[in-house]
């Protein structure tokens, strides 16, 4: 699948992977703002991420876990996601995702 990444810098990172999650695929392409901290336990908020709207069906909500998570972060939207919540696959094909501040 082919990911776009929107940093606060307004620079656009495209990558392609099959496997892996969302976050794996941004600390691989060193994409700013994503840092991974906890692993992709879904406990450190640091892959968080604003679904570009018109792609948030494609993605789909957060888990209960993911959602209690976010509630600590103060930029959150209705489009945040943990991207290490969300695996790569053709299903999310073509999506942007930008990269919370
Ligand atoms: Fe820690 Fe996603 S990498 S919550």
């Amino acid at each position: 699948a082919k990911i776009t990444f929107v940093t606060s810098d307004n620079e656009t990172i495209i990558t392609e992977a099959t496997t892996g999650s969302v976050m794996e695929l941004a600390v691989q392409n060193k994409v700013k703002g994503i840092d991974g901290d906890c692993g992709g336990v879904c406990s450190c908020a640091t892959c968080h991420v604003h679904v570009e709207p018109a792609f948030w069906d494609k993605v789909g909500a957060p888990s209960q876990l993911e959602s209690d998570m976010l509630e600590f972060d103060d930029n959150v939207s209705e489009y945040s996601r943990l991207c290490c919540q969300i695996d790569v696959s053709d299903a999310i094909d073509g999506v942007v995702l930008n990269v919370a501040k």
